[in-house]
């Protein structure tokens, strides 16, 4: 967990740059099936970024008039003792976090009005709809969780996306060992797998690895023999000798910083010829694109560069036609690539996603409208600190590569009769898809692979393949 003297320089460096007061909420419990029966509590991220683990409806107000900042607590009553143990006084709690003072929650609206008076307080919408429906109230700001251009106002999330953005050591730390929990559960899915067995059993030793260190999931796990489903959370199909797993599985920490990584493997332990190639294809994408990152290079620049390599991997099996340069240039390698090369990395898989381009491409800077770029979540120049994924995959999608409109517009481009022949091989089943995903961070020197330790040189993962356990 990230110290609290860490933590408390976050919470400075953001009254440094506020002028008015700020309203925070943690958001509070989710309910299923009856009010009493809760979800997985998860705090905000842009909340677990200035306070370790928060608690449910907790509340917190910057004020840079006078440099404070109250947390807002439920008050601690015997029920909860009862049934959820005991919880720390707010004594104790203002002690351990260094915070200028501790409240009762019940208190928000009324001492949130009494510190700014009529000043403006500004606020963020967040995924819990009550507390941002109760932040609106206090504040009057309009925001909208569901709204990208109305989160939050626009200055205030450039100041908080530029903190969370730089990663400082002790995040750096959360993230390093989030990627080693990840390493563990993809080398256990690969050496556990087998044909005659369901994907979900594999899904059972993915999510038990994280929940045996103290993690979760970071987002629903994608482990299916479907890898042409780029988001496919089904596990219910059997594992054939000639079928080839994606797994795209990342842990996050108690603290919430997260991975995000995808490995793809053989179900037999040896790669199909066809399948040979496009690993290969995938892996010199994702290497070269890797290899390019320092600060100043464009993120768009990086998209663009995989798709041309794996472009010339695609020419080279027969796929497709003509020079890599042209073909992505007129959207073709989005055929076999049709989306963009990967995200922000931090607290949120995809991090500040909510925060819209605003965020992830930069004021005035705009999305692609072509297929497949369009898809691309950031475009910002790299700069030291930041952490993002590259992940870039041939996937053979049959509304894809059937459908007459692309056919017409990419006849002489794309081999669509050599393409039929991978729809249709693993009887009939298709080839799927194949992603390499890995979380980097971008230093003053070059690239950091914070994921580098997940196998994924093809001869280590298929000697990984059903290695161990029944
Ligand atoms: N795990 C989702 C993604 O890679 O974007
Ligand atoms: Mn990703
Ligand atoms: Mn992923």
């Amino acid at each position: 967990m990230p110290s609290s003297t860490h933590h408390k320089a976050r919470r400075r460096q953001l009254l440094a740059t506020i002028d008015t007061p700020v309203l925070l909420m943690a958001g509070g419990w989710i309910s299923r099936n009856y009010p009493a029966n809760w979800s997985p509590f998860r705090a905000d991220s842009t909340f677990l970024f200035f306070f370790p683990q928060p608690e449910p409806n907790a509340a917190a107000l910057f004020d840079p008039k006078d440099g404070s900042v109250t947390l807002f607590l439920d008050e601690r009553t015997q029920a909860d003792a009862l049934w959820h143990g005991p919880v720390p006084s707010f004594a104790d709690v203002k002690r351990a976090l260094g915070v200028t003072r501790v409240e009762k929650r019940a208190d928000l609206k009324r001492l949130v009005a009494k510190q700014c008076g009529t000043r403006k307080v500004r606020t963020l919408a967040i995924a819990d709809q009550r507390a941002t429906a109760e932040a609106r109230a206090i504040t009057g700001d309009k925001v909208d969780f569901f709204d990208s251009s109305r989160v939050g106002d626009q200055d205030l999330l450039l100041a908080i996306a530029k903190l969370r953005n730089h990663r400082a050591p002790d995040e750096l730390a959360e993230m390093r060992q989030a990627a080693a929990v990840t390493r563990e559960a993809h080398t256990v899915a690969m050496a556990r797998t087998r044909p005659g067995i369901y994907e979900q059993e594999l899904v059972g030793h993915v999510e038990g690895t994280f929940v045996r260190h103290g993690c979760v999931p970071a987002y629903n796990t994608i482990l299916s023999v479907r890898g042409e489903v780029l988001h496919n959370t089904t596990h219910a199909n059997l594992l054939h000798d000639t079928d080839v797993v994606l797994l795209d599985a990342g842990a996050e920490m108690a603290s919430g910083y997260c991975a995000d990584v995808t490995r793809a493997w053989p179900v037999s332990g040896r790669f199909s010829p066809e399948a040979r190639d496009v690993y290969d294809v995938v892996l010199a994408a994702e290497q070269a694109a890797i290899a390019a990152v320092k600060p100043g290079v464009r993120y768009r620049d990086l998209h663009l560069l995989s798709a041309r390599v794996l472009s010339d991997g695609l020419v080279q099996m027969g796929l497709m036609h003509g020079d890599a340069d042209a073909l992505v240039e007129s959207g073709a390698h989005a055929m076999f690539f049709p989306h963009g090369v990967g995200h922000l990395l931090g607290l949120d898989v995809h991090d500040m996603e909510a925060f819209g381009d605003l965020v992830a491409y930069g004021p005035g800077r705009k999305r692609s409208k072509q297929f497949g770029t369009a898809y691309l979540r950031l475009d910002l120049d790299l700069e030291a600190g930041m952490c993002f994924t590259i992940e870039p995959g041939i996937y053979f999608v049959p509304a894809i590569l059937r459908d007459p409109a692309f056919r017409k517009q990419f006849k002489g481009q794309v081999d669509f009769a050599r393409a039929e022949h991978f729809l249709t091989m693993n009887s009939l089943r298709g080839f799927g898809g194949i992603r390499i995903e890995d979380d980097v961070l971008c230093t003053k020197s070059g690239p950091e692979v914070l994921t580098a330790a997940v196998p994924k040189e093809r001869v280590a993962v298929e000697a990984l393949v059903g290695s161990g356990g029944a």
